[in-house]
């Protein structure tokens, strides 16, 4: 009776020590049960094979699933041939343990939705888990149970590719889009058939790649990891992500992968973290060209023990861990806890219990009519209108004619983005075919301009992703229409308006695809140049994965949108943007900088003991300002709306307290739209120096023409703090500012104090 009651009060203790979250799939005293019965039957070489992860299937795969070799594999999709797979795993592998199927679905499976750096900017954290529940819909219908995704990492640098996959730049913006796309990828349970299990990644500090440079060195102080780099993760970790990935790069001359602090002190430590943790490709054998270990078998060791479950795609683990076992250099008991964690997963999965995907799901759930339209709608939401001189914008529908131009005018493969899983482009809309629909009595004409070619690659490192899907092969081969300059000046020359498509490639951007200027690629600035100069009223559009230099474009041109890459409805919801169905209200996750030389350039930055001013003794550049050309948070729409009655409640808080701050909102143009309000506080002093803003809040708020609305804030104390020198987290008392605003760089402000405990 006693030993009994002490298994009760030890389970309850377990129970106690798993985040809320997780309570609901994972917590379960009987999975762990059967957890730990599996294990104890399975032998060296079958534990082994559960931290085994390959990519793609090949004739070989299937022995090595018979022999219970492979726990996880990925790029392998589609109902049949996963269930095919799976068959083998359970019929014939010794103790019937399912694999599971991974896949990178970064902005979608088939329905691609704008690339998350775009989405990011729709500060619409609803809408976005809705993208992500069809994303986990669809390929969860093609026998995908695992999407590497979200990808959140905080990239202050432009340079680096990788930006277009991320949050952009704000670690609160982007933690609460990292619990949003949790929740729709794992939906309330992981094991719905309609779900799938998430994995936050790359954990941590990845975009912080010294020069942008994609897989390269990073080294941050431990202030700006805790406050900048890890706050997504953890806020993924509290969302109940079931897998993490762990980077490429060495960070503070510890590799991601083998790095003890970030993945036992702080993510299973201070986290509690209890899913499990995945490398990422042939991450595992790079700590040898790190120089950190001298074989395979030290690199493996080496990333077992920092926490590193599963190994993608090199086959090291596979290779070496029975070995380290029995010579005594890995104790069992860490391979266990390895093991424990993947199956766990695979339990919470749901893997053990339907093992098998209903192939007459694929036809009925993928790319219907529901998808589209919530990808149309995150598009509209994703538009950034940069510039709108004069109110040229919203285009007339009676516009008369209008000049489409540019190389990413009648590109539908490019629309979609990089990494756009199956997405097909075919199934794209191109800006040229929505604005024909769009205004179907208009004339439309259309010039290319000119070509944009892919810059040369001279990656063939193993490792890298799989070429996008948009990739269309061929350089040259991107769009329709012969390019002409002169054809491009005549048509603008015929119109009364022009609209102009311009920007990077698709391939531009994304892995491996850092760029040491923020310049727009080939011809096209002498192409807007040129059709500039005819003096016809012009709209650039421009689509990229990452802010561009556009300084020229800027003093020039009528109106700019930052229309990144939509994806799948890119054209559709391009028109209803410019033709005003749809007021913009998209903003700037990151600070756009003027060149190349501000980078890194980011709101949050520190005051410094000499601040920027027009004194040449104080922190800025001879040759250039310090401001970026347009500031996080910002984005135009087709009305104005004027902030008043910044109302601070409670101008003394205690750290247990919550803050609120409430502001009038009125929109005082002619047009309804939506208006992103934001809440920014500064400790203005603290015993580590403090960044000049921090963004703590927004709301989007939608007002009919002369409407008007008080949106109030709530921030609780806890929320306020920072880290002291001992990395200890406080919320120092004393003055704080306060401002509610439209972007980072206006508001009204307001002061309230904290007061001591
Ligand atoms: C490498 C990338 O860094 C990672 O994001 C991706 O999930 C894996 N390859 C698998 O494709």
């Amino acid at each position: 009776m006693v030993r009994v009651r002490g298994a009760i009060i030890i389970f309850v203790l377990i129970l106690l020590a798993i985040p809320a979250a997780w309570s609901q799939s994972l917590g379960n005293a009987a999975t762990e049960q059967r957890i730990n019965a599996l294990i104890q039957q399975m032998t060296l070489d079958e534990k082994v094979g559960q931290l085994v992860q390959y990519s793609s299937a090949n004739g070989q795969t299937e022995g090595q699933v018979r022999d219970g070799k492979v726990g996880s594999l990925f790029n392998v999709l589609g109902a049949q041939t996963t269930n095919d797979l799976q068959k083998i795993a359970l019929e014939k592998s010794r103790l019937k343990i399912p694999i599971l199927f991974g896949y990178d679905v970064i902005h979608g499976y088939r329905t691609t939705f704008p690339v998350p750096i775009a989405s990011a900017g729709s500060f619409d954290p609803e809408l976005i888990e809705a993208s992500e529940r069809i994303a986990a819909k669809e390929a969860s219908a093609a026998g995908v149970k695992w999407v590497f995704a979200p990808m959140l990492d905080i990239a202050r640098d432009p340079r680096w590719g990788r930006m277009v996959e991320g949050p952009g730049q704000d670690p609160y913006l982007a933690s609460v889009i990292a619990a949003a796309r949790v929740r729709g990828f794992q939906g309330q349970n992981m094991a719905d058939p309609e779900s799938v299990v998430a994995s936050a990644k790359h954990y941590v500090a990845y975009g912080a790649a010294e020069g942008g440079r994609d897989y390269n060195t990073v080294d941050i102080s431990e202030q700006l990891l805790r406050e900048v780099y890890l706050p997504p993760f953890h806020a993924a970790v509290k969302a109940g992500v079931g897998t993490i990935m762990a980077s490429f790069e060495d960070l503070n001359g510890v590799p991601a992968t083998a790095n003890h602090h970030t993945l036992g002190d702080i993510l299973r430590g201070e986290w509690n973290f209890q899913g499990m943790v995945v490398s990422d490709y042939g991450a595992v054998d790079e700590l040898m060209q790190h120089g950190v270990a001298g074989d395979e078998a030290m690199a493996s060791l080496k990333a077992i023990s920092a926490g590193v479950d599963m190994d993608m795609a090199d086959g090291a683990y596979g290779r070496t861990l029975a070995s380290l076992v029995q010579s005594g250099k890995l104790p069992v008991s860490v391979l266990d806890e390895a093991v424990r964690r993947v199956l766990r997963i695979k339990f919470a999965a749901g893997i053990f219990d339907h093992p098998y995907t209903d192939p007459s799901r694929e036809k009925t759930e993928i790319l219907t009519p529901e998808n589209l339209t919530v990808a149309r709608k995150l598009a509209q939401e994703s538009i950034v209108l940069l510039r709108n001189q004069n109110n040229i914008l919203p285009l007339n529908k009676n516009a008369g004619t209008i000049a489409v131009i540019g190389p990413l005018a009648d590109d539908q493969a490019d629309q979609l983005g990089p990494w756009a899983g199956q997405g097909k482009a075919e199934d794209a809309v191109t800006p040229l075919q929505g604005i024909k629909s769009k205004v179907p009595n208009a004339k439309v004409i259309y010039a290319k301009g000119v070509d944009l070619e892919d810059f040369p690659s001279n990656s063939t490192v193993s490792g890298a992703a799989p070429a996008p899907a948009t990739a269309t092969g061929a350089s040259g081969a991107h769009g329709t229409g012969s390019a002409s300059i002169p054809d491009a000046v005549e048509a603008a020359n015929k119109a009364d308006v022009v609209v102009m498509f311009l920007g990077e490639l698709a391939g531009m951007t994304g892995e491996a695809s850092s760029r040491a200027t923020l310049n727009l690629p080939g011809k096209q600035k002498e192409l807007l140049e040129a059709v500039v100069a005819t003096g016809k009223p012009v709209v650039l559009v421009l689509e990229s994965g990452r802010p561009l230099d556009i300084r020229w474009a800027n003093d020039h041109v009528s109106a700019i949108m930052q229309g990144w890459f939509l994806g799948v409805q890119a054209g559709n919801a391009i028109a209803d943007v410019l033709f005003g169905d749809v007021s913009p209200s998209a903003r700037l996750p990151l600070s756009w900088p003027l060149s190349v030389g501000q980078i890194p350039i980011y709101y949050d930055h520190k005051n410094t003991g000499r601040p920027t001013s027009p004194d040449r003794w104080h922190t800025g550049y001879l040759d250039e300002s310090s401001q970026p050309l347009f500031p996080f948070g910002y984005g135009l729409t087709y009305t104005t709306f004027k902030y008043g009655n910044l109302h601070v409640e409670n101008s003394g808080i205690s750290a247990k307290g919550d803050l609120h701050v409430t502001a009038e909102i009125q929109n005082t143009g002619t047009r309804e739209a939506t208006e992103v309000v934001q809440l920014y506080v500064h400790d203005r002093v603290a015993p580590t120096s403090r960044p000049v803003k921090e963004l703590k809040g927004f709301s989007r708020v939608t007002l009919a023409p002369g409407a008007s609305k008080a949106v109030s804030f709530t921030v609780h104390g806890e929320d306020l703090g920072s880290y002291d020198p001992q990395m200890k987290w406080i919320v120092p008392p004393g003055t704080y500012d306060v401002w509610i605003g439209p972007s980072s760089a206006e508001g009204l402000h307001g002061t309230f104090d904290v007061t001591p405990e």
